[in-house]
């Protein structure tokens, strides 16, 4: 039997950079669905679509090849890792993850890319959608203006010029977004492990998971 940590959570609560931790150090493979997600949004922004052009981004999705090798997300050969971090594609990449037909196409995916692995899949949608019976569920939350702190930080050392205040307004509309959906809604689930992280280090959420998984 494989592994499966799945974890779900809003933006900025640390999934992310916990799971890369945690699959190096418990050797998992790491798939971050949110990088699927941006990765269509990038290719919709870069073909000019609109948002509200449903169908063809759809047709994106079915006509691209996502992967991620050595930690970094590749789109039709490309390694996209920087360019689906900007503003621009953060700012339209929730409205395009509620599109329905496109959550099915990468669900299957992300389903596919786990098979024969020990895995660790961070999103919204993991715990609830994507692998419901996953051996270990993680809800991993933080408060808003936290998470806001720690992508302005995060920004600030990658050189972007992005204000607190519109990450903050950012993460705010996301999370409603998010937590609003049609389809694969973020919700913490009764049987997912709840972890605060707004007081606690980095180190010490991986520990807490850490003992969890290898038990
Ligand atoms: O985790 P992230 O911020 O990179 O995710 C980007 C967006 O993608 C997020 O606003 C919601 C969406 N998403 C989703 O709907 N389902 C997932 N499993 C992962 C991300």
């Amino acid at each position: 039997m494989y592994k499966i940590v799945a974890i779900d959570g809003p933006a900025g609560s640390g999934k992310g950079t916990v799971a890369k931790i945690l699959a190096s150090e418990c050797n998992l493979m790491y798939i971050d669905t949110g990088a699927m997600y941006r990765a269509v949004a990038y290719q919709t922004l870069k073909d000019n679509i609109s948002i509200e052009e449903e169908d063809k981004i759809v047709e994106i999705a079915k006509n691209s090849k996502i992967e991620f090798v050595d930690g970094q997300t590749y789109l039709n050969g490309d390694n996209i890792s920087k360019e689906i971090r900007t503003m621009e594609v953060t700012r339209i990449v929730s409205p395009i993850s509620s599109i329905v037909k496109l959550r099915e196409i990468l669900v299957d995916l992300q389903r596919e890319m786990a098979k024969g692995a020990n895995v660790i899949m961070e999103g919204r949608d993991i715990t609830t959608v994507v692998f419901p019976n996953a051996t270990y569920k993680f809800y991993l939350d933080a408060s808003v203006e936290e998470r806001a702190n720690r992508r302005y930080k995060e920004n600030k050392e990658k050189g972007m010029d992005v204000s607190y205040d519109e990450i903050l307004e950012n993460i705010k509309k996301r999370d409603y977004n998010d937590m609003h959906k049609e389809v694969g809604s973020l919700t913490r689930t009764e049987d997912s492990i709840y972890i605060d992280s707004t007081n606690l280090t980095i180190d010490e959420v991986v520990e807490k998971m850490k003992n969890i998984i290898n038990n």
